[in-house]
């Protein structure tokens, strides 16, 4: 199995103090198509592997005691893709809701979605609702779908929420703060994440969570998305507790 440079295979989930763990995880989960196509195999089978990896992973974010999960499904650039992909990536969602969505409830998982959602078909629309709705009083894992998602889409859906309440004298132009633009983004509320996973070897944000990201930690991993398991996690997350996050400070060891 091939892990980021900085791997240490001393390091186990166990040891380490819950004080240094994440409690919010996103996942970039990319490298289906390439998972696919090394195998001779079409991408959309990729995308379905990639399901399964999916489910391995909210399942273990539950049991490690994860907070939040975010999930990059499908991006605002997702759509330049050939049309057959994109309409079975939507089938794909609408299986996921329909086969998953009773399993998840019962397992107490709450579920948000994030991105933009004008120009959405009716019917996606309704899924993503249902997901929503359903969820709204659970407790536990918190499961953030990011679809139809887009950072630098989000940050000007949000400039125009705060620009509407400026003319609309809500809000005084000195009152505009960084919690004002936090709050009006669509993970109003959520914790900025502790750690984005990206995997399939790309190092890049891919317009996700630009202004959420300001100081997550970064894991890449040489697996495509649908080879990601539990180990691999586990992994990320003993590599998470190995930083020391200063936040332009200096580490309590230099004080
Ligand atoms: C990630 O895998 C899934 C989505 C973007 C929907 P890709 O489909 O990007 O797979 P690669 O990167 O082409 O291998
Ligand atoms: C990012 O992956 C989006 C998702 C994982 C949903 P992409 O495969 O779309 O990103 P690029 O095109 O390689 O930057
Ligand atoms: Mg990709």
């Amino acid at each position: 199995m091939s892990v980021s440079p900085n791997r240490d295979p001393q390091a186990s989930v166990e040891e380490t103090s819950d004080a240094k763990r994440p409690r919010h995880v996103a996942f970039i989960m990319d490298g289906n198509g390439r998972w696919a196509t090394s195998r001779g195999l079409p991408r959309t089978e990729g995308h379905r592997k990639g399901l399964q990896a999916l489910r391995k992973v909210i399942r273990h974010a539950g049991e490690i005691g994860i907070e939040t999960v975010t999930i990059y499904s499908f991006s605002s650039e997702n759509w330049n893709r050939p049309e057959t992909e994109v309409t079975f990536l939507m089938g794909l969602l609408r299986r996921f809701v329909q086969r998953d969505l009773s399993e998840l409830h019962k397992s107490n998982v709450r579920i948000r979605i994030i991105g933009g959602r004008d120009d959405l078909e009716p019917g996606i629309l309704a899924l993503l609702q249902e997901a929503e709705d359903l969820t709204r009083s659970n407790t536990g894992l918190n499961l953030v779908v990011a679809f139809n998602y887009g950072a630098r889409d989000e940050i000007v859906r949000g400039v125009k929420a705060i620009a509407a309440q400026v003319a609309g004298g809500e809000l005084s132009l000195d009152d505009i703060s960084e919690k004002t633009i936090s709050n009006n983004l669509d993970t109003a509320g959520l914790r900025d994440p502790d750690l984005i996973v990206r995997t399939s070897g790309e190092m890049r944000l891919s317009n996700f969570l630009l202004w959420q990201a300001a100081y997550t930690e970064f894991y890449f991993c040489d697996l495509y998305w649908p080879d990601f398991d539990e180990n691999a996690f586990d992994e990320a997350i003993a590599y998470f507790c190995r930083r020391e996050r200063r936040y332009g400070g200096l580490d309590a060891k230099a004080l």
